[in-house]
């Protein structure tokens, strides 16, 4: 569905209107296309003092083609940076906070429409005092107030890097700084992220980081899922595109554009986790990225909702992922370096009226992260989950107007998000060199002021 309100005030008439009436300004967001350089303009790179990751950062950046300016050198004030990117590991206790003052005033007004800002940290409970656990939880309110603050389609996140294993070298971060550098991550904001441990693989081409992967996409017929078959198979994937039967037209006009292939089941079915292990084992032998993207909305307030609509939508958006798990990985389908990820949602992090049924089953969908990714990280596996905002689709479209415009302007971007929005994120998570990102929820709505 298209937002008419962000499409006038991209023009003159528009223009005028929202600055004389101080109305939201929804600004054009940059979103990827492949081919685009990483950032469209040179990088600030600075760091603490002491900091570790400012190094390895560099390293990945300077590979990347991208032009580095350190603080010291950038004294022309008419520069604009495409990114801030700010090494805080080296920030040992409280006072030494004062270095985020020093790097970020004087540039606060010196980042190009779309900038990104990355604040780069230690996990709180891996510092080695109480000190330095505090300073370094307290880059998480600088990091979300830029993303409030900044404007013009800007994001800032916070992305702690754990010290162990292989954490903190350029392979492990560079899937991570390429996805927030570029316009994929265009409404993720005022997020944060943990790069741990993992095994993580380069491709040999940036713009098909899924080569070779197989992938398989739930809810494939529409919406989210659409554009995440879409998103996938440009990024190199072999997509096997998933739905009930009564979407097969959609679904096979979907797997057909993207030279995938078509399963229609139900997931809800006893049989279905067997019907598509089966499936999978006979067509590719393996399946190396799982998508659960399927899920119902059945709202009612908890007092008139029938017992129906509560189990219906545990059952599509929480227990079949469950049941589909367990048999995928009882059968060794998904191999080492596999990947698993389950789309939450703000509501599950927040709650929502007349949701109890889906806020009880996308809260669920994290407890899953949390419980499973640590087991599965054992195997090789990683299992994230993106919890997407306000998305323009027709589940979204459904909304009553006046709470629909309310929910697409309550966050940073004051816009809605598009569907390709939340596919990137969830590719990114995909590839095979995220290796190191596990365990996380990450929100795809550009800092919602619900849930925040
Ligand atoms: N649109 C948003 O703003 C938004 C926000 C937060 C979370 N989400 C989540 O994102 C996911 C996709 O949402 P969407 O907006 O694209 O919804 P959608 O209704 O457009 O698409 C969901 C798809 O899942 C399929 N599906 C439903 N039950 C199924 C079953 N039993 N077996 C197989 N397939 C089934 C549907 O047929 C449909 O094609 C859902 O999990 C949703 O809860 C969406």
């Amino acid at each position: 569905m298209t937002d008419r309100y962000a499409s006038f005030v991209q023009t003159a008439a528009g223009r005028t209107l929202v600055k004389r009436l101080g109305l939201p300004d929804p600004p054009r967001l940059r979103r990827h296309t492949p081919g685009d350089p990483l950032v469209p303009g040179p990088v600030l790179l600075g760091s603490s003092t002491g900091g570790r990751l400012a190094e390895p950062v560099g390293k990945v950046l300077t590979a990347a083609g991208v032009e580095l300016v350190d603080p010291a050198a950038a004294t022309d004030a008419t520069t604009r940076f495409a990114a801030l990117v700010y090494d805080a590991s080296g920030i040992t206790d409280s006072t030494g906070l004062r270095q985020l003052y020093d790097f970020f005033h004087p540039q606060a007004r010196a980042l190009l429409p779309s900038g990104r800002v990355i604040v780069l940290g230690t996990p709180p409970a891996e510092c080695g005092s109480p000190r330095e656990a505090t300073a370094q939880r307290a880059l998480e309110g600088l990091t979300r107030s830029i993303g409030k603050e900044f404007g013009r389609g800007v994001t800032a996140q916070l992305v702690y890097v754990t010290k162990d294993g292989d954490a903190g070298t350029p392979v492990s971060l560079e899937s991570t700084l390429r996805f927030l550098l570029s316009g994929r991550s265009a409404y993720v904001s005022g997020q944060v992220i943990r790069v741990g441990a993992g095994t993580a693989t380069a491709p040999a081409d940036w713009d098909r980081p899924l080569d070779g992967q197989v992938v398989l996409v739930t809810g494939a017929a529409r919406g989210i899922g659409a554009a995440l078959a879409r998103v996938l198979a440009r990024d190199g994937a072999t997509v096997v595109a998933l739905d009930i039967p009564a979407a097969g037209d959609e679904l096979a006009a979907v797997a057909n554009e993207v030279g995938g292939s078509a399963v229609q089941l139900d997931l809800t079915a006893p049989d279905a986790p067997t019907r598509l292990a089966d499936h999978l084992a006979s067509r590719h032998g393996r399946v190396d990225v799982v998508v659960h993207n399927a899920g119902i909305t059945r709202d009612k307030t908890l007092g008139r909702m029938d017992a129906d609509r509560w189990d219906s939508v545990i059952d599509v958006n929480l227990s079949s992922q469950e049941r589909i798990n367990d048999v995928l990985l009882e059968r060794d389908l998904i191999p080492a370096g596999g990947r698993i990820v389950s789309v939450s949602s703000i509501a599950g992090i927040a709650g929502n009226r007349g949701q109890t049924n889906y806020a009880t089953s996308k809260a669920g969908v994290i407890g899953l992260v949390d419980s499973l990714s640590p087991v599965l990280r054992e195997r090789g596996i990683s299992l994230n989950a993106v919890a997407p905002g306000f998305i323009e689709t027709r589940l979204t479209a459904r909304i009553p107007l006046m709470i629909r415009e309310a929910g697409r302007r309550m966050n940073s971007m004051a816009q809605g998000g598009l569907p390709v929005d939340v596919a990137e994120t969830i590719g990114w998570l995909s590839w095979p060199a995220s290796g190191a990102v596990s365990g996380n929820v990450v929100r795809v709505c550009g800092q919602s002021l619900l849930g925040a």
